[in-house]
């Protein structure tokens, strides 16, 4: 159920302060990943939460959404599409720089990732401010893709990165 895959979260997240910035509170969810049960129990929450929500492909956000991208386009028969960190792709890319919690990124997808009007489920591990989402959102788009929604497993709610994705949908399966 949804209640039990967010205790499992709960009980498999570690807090690590100031990390990778003094006044940082980083949400390492490896636990996670590393016990199986834990892992596949999770993961089939949130297929079980998409039902009847059709995506064709699973875009995953580097590093960790990479982890939860696979699993979930596994369990769906769907693809992957990784959207990486800038200079790692290496072929022509679309690029979208945001503002994180500390500090500036860019990310990029190969600019023929998604066929016209592909539904991309976006997943990540953590949700805080927004920002990655939000240009993980403004690659798929500019790569003719059509973000069917977001998921992922923690949700800091009190940095409110849901409402930067109005009106799109997201799914987590733990909000603190
Ligand atoms: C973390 C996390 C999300 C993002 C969430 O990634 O995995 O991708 O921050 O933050 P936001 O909602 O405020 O944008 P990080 O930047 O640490 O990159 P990494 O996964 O490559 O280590």
């Amino acid at each position: 159920s949804g209640r039990l895959a967010a205790e499992l979260v709960a009980s498999r997240v570690l807090d690590v302060p100031d990390f990778p910035k003094p006044g940082i509170l980083f949400k390492d969810l490896m636990p996670l990943f590393a016990d199986g049960p834990v892992f596949r129990q999770v993961i089939d929450q949130i297929v079980a939460h998409h039902g009847a929500q059709r995506f064709d492909v699973v875009a995953g956000v580097e590093a960790r959404g990479f982890v939860v991208a696979a699993a979930i386009a596994y369990a769906t028969g769907t693809g992957v599409v990784p959207v990486r960190k800038a200079g790692k792709l290496p072929r022509r890319a679309l690029s979208a720089t945001y503002a994180l919690e500390y500090g500036e990124a860019t990310l990029e997808v190969h600019e023929d990732a998604f066929i016209a009007g592909q539904r991309v489920l976006v997943v990540d591990d953590v949700l805080a401010t927004g920002g990655t989402a939000a240009a993980a959102l403004d690659l798929v788009e500019q790569a003719g893709g059509t973000v069917a929604g977001f998921t992922v497993l923690l949700e800091l709610g009190f940095l409110d990165g849901r409402q930067r994705l109005a009106p799109r949908t997201v799914h987590a399966v733990l909000t603190v």
